[in-house]
């Protein structure tokens, strides 16, 4: 088999940078280990940056999301059951767009399915090889047959526990990690939301967030010890949790019923540098994690997808090299921005389990600050909405 770009990984990164690709003609396989079922029931953030909302669109995976996506102007940030309102809109022009990444994963599919996109799934053993080379490959096995595909370029979209991260020397891999001391206990429930916006909340007793994917679907999180375990949170536990955080407006209106689902994440911010080598370049949680607060894996994921696409599309339509040249140097310096910004949300919101009382002061003093400016609200705007690619 030979194939122009050669994807490791059918998450979204994998999906949509495929779809992009093969609408202007450049042919793409893209591989993935485990079954569709599997990748299209795991159940990820939803808050899409505007960005990621025009890119869907250009990759024509738009109008389901514009049917029964929410456009969001703006969010509440509560400190100890009293909350305030970030304006989005009034501060920066710019709006978000909540819908499920299960949502945007099953768009994309069904996408590569009407263009007829190869996409293996079930492939095991995925290795690339000769990435430092211009012949580069990659091998597989499945139904066990070996397989080889040649290639021009290897996109490793395979997610923080994939092959290609590992597949870059370790003289020239530098890695940058920070592990959270905490975790989210998240659940979905069919019921309508507490509220029309999301509430962050930063509380003595821990941070909570209320979340929607749409007017009969809820999705909450409380912080909690990432060693708990699932069965000491009995769903009525979670609901007199998540209430005690919350504004008591809030918590008096919240609407509460069984959990669909029920799952504890932990918190990490991570980067790998560099994001190209040879003929393999990384995009999304393959180069970078960061914790859920900001909301930003799914859109990091995205602009890296934006800026290996015009590399790519320059290379082949072009004849240009230069933006995958600079594709490591362009795709992390947005990165680092939007892993900043989730440390400091994380950081402002989070109770620790070492916070002395002079750190608890600070968190108090900063969010009280931050209501009390509108420059202050700009800047955590800008970034929330997302950052300009
Ligand atoms: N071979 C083939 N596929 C693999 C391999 C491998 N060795 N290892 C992992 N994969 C697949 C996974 O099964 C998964 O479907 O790669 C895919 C990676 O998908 P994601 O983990 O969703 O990563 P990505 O596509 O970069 O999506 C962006 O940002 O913060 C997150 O929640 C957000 O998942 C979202 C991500
Ligand atoms: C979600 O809806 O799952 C969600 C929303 C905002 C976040 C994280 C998760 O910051």
């Amino acid at each position: 088999m030979r194939t122009q770009v050669c994807i490791i990984g059918g998450g979204p990164s994998g999906l949509l940078l495929s779809q992009l690709l093969h609408r202007k003609g450049i042919d793409t396989v893209v591989l993935e280990r485990r079954s569709r079922d599997y990748v299209l029931s795991r159940i990820r953030a939803g808050v899409l940056e505007w960005g990621t909302v025009e890119l869907l669109r250009e990759a024509g995976v738009g109008a389901r999301m514009d049917r029964e996506g929410f456009p969001h102007e703006g969010t509440y940030l509560a400190l100890q059951n009293r909350g305030f309102r970030v304006d989005f809109k009034a501060t920066t022009g710019k709006q978000v767009m909540v819908y499920g990444q299960t949502e945007v994963t099953a768009d994309l599919y069904a996408a590569r399915d009407a263009m007829d996109g190869v996409v293996i799934d079930e492939a095991e053993g995925v290795t690339p090889h000769a990435l430092d080379s211009d012949a580069p490959f990659v091998t597989w096995h499945k139904d066990g047959t070996e397989h080889r595909i040649d290639c021009d370029f290897v996109i490793g979209c395979d997610g923080f526990h994939g092959i290609s991260r590992p597949s870059i020397p370790n003289s020239v891999l530098r890695e940058f990690e920070r592990v959270y001391p905490f975790g989210w206990l998240g659940i979905l429930s069919e019921t309508p939301p507490v509220d029309d916006e999301l509430i962050y909340a930063n509380h003595p007793r821990g941070f909570a967030l209320c979340s929607m994917r749409n007017e009969n679907l809820s999705r909450y999180y409380i912080q909690c010890d990432v060693n708990d375990s699932l069965d000491a949170w009995s769903d009525r536990a979670f609901w007199d949790e998540l209430k005690r955080r919350i504004p008591g407006e809030a918590a008096e209106r919240l609407v509460t019923g069984p959990s669909i689902e029920k799952s504890i994440a932990p918190l990490r911010s991570f980067v790998a540098e560099p994001m190209r080598w040879g003929r393999l370049l990384l995009c999304g949680d393959a180069a970078h994690i960061v914790p859920p607060t900001g909301a930003k894996g799914l859109n990091l994921a995205a602009s890296d997808v934006h800026y290996a696409y015009h590399a790519l599309a320059r290379h082949y339509l072009d004849g240009d090299g230069e933006g995958l040249e600079r594709y490591s140097e362009q795709a992390l310096s947005r990165v680092w921005k939007a892993i900043r910004f989730s440390w400091w949300f994380t950081t402002l919101m989070h109770r620790f389990p070492d916070q002395t009382e002079f750190e608890q002061r600070i968190q108090e003093a900063e969010l009280e600050a931050l209501e009390a400016s509108t420059a202050a609200q700009t800047v955590m705007a800008e970034n929330y909405v997302g950052l300009p690619y």
